[in-house]
């Protein structure tokens, strides 16, 4: 026999005044157990009052923006016959935890409640039942420990809109939130599919098609150990991922002759052994970039939509190994400093990324990044831009080779220069502009003091 049930929201911890923030069915829908009736949003998150039976939706009793607290019925939901039949009847006394349990068929043991629903047409045209009994049963708590609670204080959907995007393979982190407080609702998720579809994105358009990630038991070639990634290594992965993904970069080489410049260096570090401060090779690269951002000023921009948004100011990053990870701090304002001073606040920063202490605001701000391996050795390599910006800069190792000076090969110092950057903005002669002034920079000193 059928059964009529009033589905209540259940226990939600402390919460009152709840929102409804999606009504997921409408009367003459079929529903499976766990199926999401409507779903509320705390301050803390979203969740979803699932119905305890699987059934025919018989009345909604709530609206878009009611506010509800535990006990107030939201649907009205008919049973079928065998649903009811299998199901805990709510005056045989079950408890909620006891129904709960009941109700939780695992995938090995099918209740006649999931048979049931299974089978069951989407909005079947079933006759009302006059003749059938009116129960409240209620559905399990909705907090921490509860089967229908989902994290909230990141969540940007509902678990259903979450289900239906699972479902479909959706990756969220695609979808553009069009709900209140950037959430994301059923129909963005829809629209997202429609779009990709449209665009070719299945197969040999414009989306990703790639395989999946491939899982292998290494196991089965020789011993493994496996441990987590540090916590920099996966938020600088999702970075670089975006980066090498969407930003069409070129790279280009050149090389600068520093040898003035490094005896320079090497000279000034003598004279000033006991002050403290030692000037690197670092610090001139910061120097330089800075004077070619105000020379060609594209480099010193940013795409925003159909804009360039071009900086008058000169914030510099550059790349730190530590060994959390790799960290980009920023020397503010390169402009307004000397070599030495940029070459003391950049040995600060380095020893604060190394020692994981950086704060937010010293890695934020960038307009042009620098990514010195010099010390380490190579001789080119293909940096990734660090979007926003449009340009980075790479060296590799220094070293001596013959240069022919028109009458004799003479030794130089010779420093490896691989220039990446977003060709959506810098062009190959524009970014060949860019390395020859910075090269000149590098090779005559005095222009880099002036
Ligand atoms: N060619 C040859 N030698 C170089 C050089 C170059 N291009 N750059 C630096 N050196 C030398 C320095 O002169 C120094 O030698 P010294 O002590 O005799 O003077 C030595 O290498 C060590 O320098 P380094 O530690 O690199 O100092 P720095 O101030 O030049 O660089 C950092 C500081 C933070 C950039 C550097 O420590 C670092 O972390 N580099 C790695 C960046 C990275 O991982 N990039 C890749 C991103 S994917």
């Amino acid at each position: 026999m059928s059964q009529v049930i009033e589905v209540k929201v259940p226990d939600i911890g402390n919460y009152t005044n709840v929102p409804v923030i999606d009504v997921c069915v409408q009367p003459g829908d079929a529903v499976k157990i766990d199926s999401p009736l409507v779903t509320l949003e705390s301050e803390k998150a979203t969740m979803d009052v699932p119905s305890p039976a699987a059934g025919i939706v018989r009345e909604i009793k709530v609206k878009l923006g009611d506010r509800i607290s535990e006990g107030h019925v939201v649907a009205v939901i008919e049973s079928s016959a065998s649903a009811a039949g299998d199901g805990p009847s709510p005056s045989a006394g079950n408890s909620t935890a006891e129904r709960a349990r009941s109700l939780d068929a695992s995938p090995s043991q099918p209740t006649g409640a999931r048979s049931a629903q299974a089978a069951a047409p989407a909005r079947p045209e079933a006759p009302r039942s006059t003749s059938a009994p009116t129960s409240s049963l209620s559905v399990p708590p909705l907090y921490p420990g509860g089967s229908a609670f989902t994290l909230g204080a990141h969540a940007h959907a509902s678990p259903s809109v979450r289900f239906y995007a699972r479902e479909l393979g959706v990756d969220m982190g695609k979808v553009r939130p069009t709900g209140p407080k950037d959430r994301i609702l059923k129909e963005d998720v829809t629209v997202f599919v429609k779009s990709v579809m449209s665009s070719g994105g299945g197969s040999g358009g414009t989306g990703l098609d790639l395989l999946p990630w491939p899982r292998i038991d290494f196991q089965k070639f020789g011993p493994v150990e496996t441990k987590p990634l540090s916590k920099i290594k996966k938020i600088s992965g999702q970075n670089l991922l975006r980066n090498w993904v969407m930003i069409p970069a070129v790279t280009y080489h050149d090389e600068a002759d520093i040898t003035e410049l490094e005896a320079f260096r090497v000279e000034m570090n003598k004279e000033n052994e006991n002050s403290g401060v030692k000037i690197t090779m670092l610090s001139f690269l910061l120097k330089a970039c800075e004077i070619a951002l105000k020379k060609y000023p594209e480099f010193n921009s940013s795409i925003d939509g159909e804009n360039l948004v071009l900086k008058h100011y000169y914030h510099i990053g550059f790349a730190a190994d530590t060994p959390q990870g790799l960290v980009v701090p920023v020397v503010k304002n390169v402009d307004q400093k000397s070599i030495s001073e940029i070459a003391t606040e950049a040995g600060a920063l380095a020893k604060k990324a190394r020692d994981g202490k950086l704060t937010p605001a010293e890695m934020s701000g960038a307009c042009f990044t620098v990514s010195s391996l010099g010390g380490i050795g190579g001789t080119a390599f293909s940096p990734i831009v660090n979007a926003p910006e449009v340009a980075i800069l790479g060296v590799s190792k220094s070293a001596m080779k013959p240069v022919w000076n028109g009458k004799e090969f003479a030794p130089r110092l010779i420093l490896p220069m691989s220039l990446s950057a977003d060709h959506r903005v810098i062009d190959g002669a524009l970014a060949t502009h860019f390395n020859v002034f910075v090269a000149q920079l590098l090779s005559d000193v005095r222009r880099l003091v002036l």
